[in-house]
């Protein structure tokens, strides 16, 4: 019974996110887009599944622990992380599924990785990744991306399998898109083209993000998309206008603990349970905001203190009130709870583990 739940809690909705994943699956279905949704959104096999089912081809992770608890859930994994570091590429060489692709940038990563894949004995498919705008990682030129992508073709125990990019620049509303993404079409046309009149036209060009999801077929080249977010969905996607309010599956159950200070009331959820993170785009800033309430946003936080601003609603919580929080990125939250709690029409159907948060080896 939901009532019974001890609070803070996540609380995920079957029925969203059946719906979101269906939804993502149909959409590059329809444009012919292979699907490579980053599970660093839920952490779960659980979850993975359910998109593999759906007919993702392969899964995204960050870290090795999320390849090594994914390799459940799906035989072909991309890591788009530089395996810079000895270990993490020892890791990643060492996964149990039948394709293995690291996405990287730099000479030092190719040779570390070449070193893991030859000490394992296997071989690691490699996506240069290229910065179309982010200014986070990826190489710069695209002469500069063929002399790296000619120099993994050449490693032994390593096979140039094509492009990556990440869109996470392009941010704004999904209607205010345009000229973005005219650019990043024109970019990788020009960078396509420059690999193959080098002979060696990338057979996948990798790229996506939530907030772009579903313009994804007006980036040009791309022949694959790394969703994350769009499973569970938040309140800067909603903000956004990437998914509709009633698309946010992931929700932190919180109890009104206090309401002595006149205008607003405190729950028990803080920064250890929906994490400090920003909301673009919004009027109002706010950590989060309330599935029921929309209008009431957690104003300021404490540890697990949030404090709910009441100045535009006429709702009044009293102490003991439980509320549905929908955190600003849900991303961060997920990874504050080792567990989540599957609801179905208002009603606890299962739980799962977030097998794939922390850092140890699965
Ligand atoms: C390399 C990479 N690919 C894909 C994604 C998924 O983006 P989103 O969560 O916006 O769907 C991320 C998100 O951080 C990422 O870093």
């Amino acid at each position: 019974m939901l009532p019974d739940l001890e609070t803070p809690v996540p609380l995920v909705d079957l029925a969203r996110v059946e719906r979101n994943v269906a939804r993502v699956a149909s959409y590059a279905r329809t444009h012919g887009l292979a699907l490579r949704p980053h599970v660093k959104t839920h952490k779960s096999p659980r979850i993975a599944s359910l998109q593999v089912a759906h007919g993702a081809q392969g899964l995204t992770c960050a870290t090795p622990r999320e390849a090594e608890v994914m390799a459940s859930a799906s035989r072909d994994l991309l890591v788009a992380y530089p395996p810079v570091d000895p270990v993490r590429a020892a890791r990643i060489a060492a996964l149990e599924a039948d394709r293995v692709t690291v996405a990287l940038d730099s000479v030092e990563a190719v040779e570390a990785m070449a070193r893991a894949a030859g000490a394992a004995g296997r071989t690691v498919h490699v996506y240069v990744e290229m910065d179309l705008g982010m200014r986070r990682v990826g190489v710069q030129a695209v002469e500069d991306a063929i002399a790296l992508a000619r120099r993994a073709a050449d490693a032994q125990w390593l096979e140039f399998a094509g492009l990556a990019f990440y869109p996470g620049h392009i941010r704004q509303g999904v209607a205010e898109q345009d000229a973005a993404l005219a650019t990043l079409a024109t970019q990788l046309g020009e960078a396509v083209e420059a690999f193959a009149a080098a002979g060696m036209r990338p057979a996948v060009v990798s790229g996506g993000s939530t907030p772009t999801l579903w313009r994804s077929h007006e980036m040009g080249p791309v022949t694959e998309i790394r969703p994350g977010t769009y499973v569970y969905n938040d309140r800067t996607t909603a903000v956004i206008g990437a998914c509709d309010w009633d698309d946010c599956a992931f929700t932190v159950l919180a109890t009104v603990v206090s309401t002595a200070v006149r205008g607003q009331a405190v729950i028990d959820a803080g920064v250890k349970s929906l994490g400090r993170e920003p909301v673009r785009g919004a009027a109002d800033e706010g950590f989060g905001a309330l599935l029921d309430h929309p209008e009431v946003t957690v104003r300021s936080m404490s540890e697990e203190h949030g404090v709910l601003d009441l100045a535009r609603t006429s709702w009044t919580p009293k102490v003991g009130d439980r509320v549905r929080v929908v955190p600003n990125h849900v991303c961060v939250a997920v990874h504050l709870f080792d567990e989540v709690v599957g609801v179905r029409d208002g009603a606890i159907e299962e739980r799962w583990r977030v097998e794939a948060r922390g850092r140890a080896h699965a």
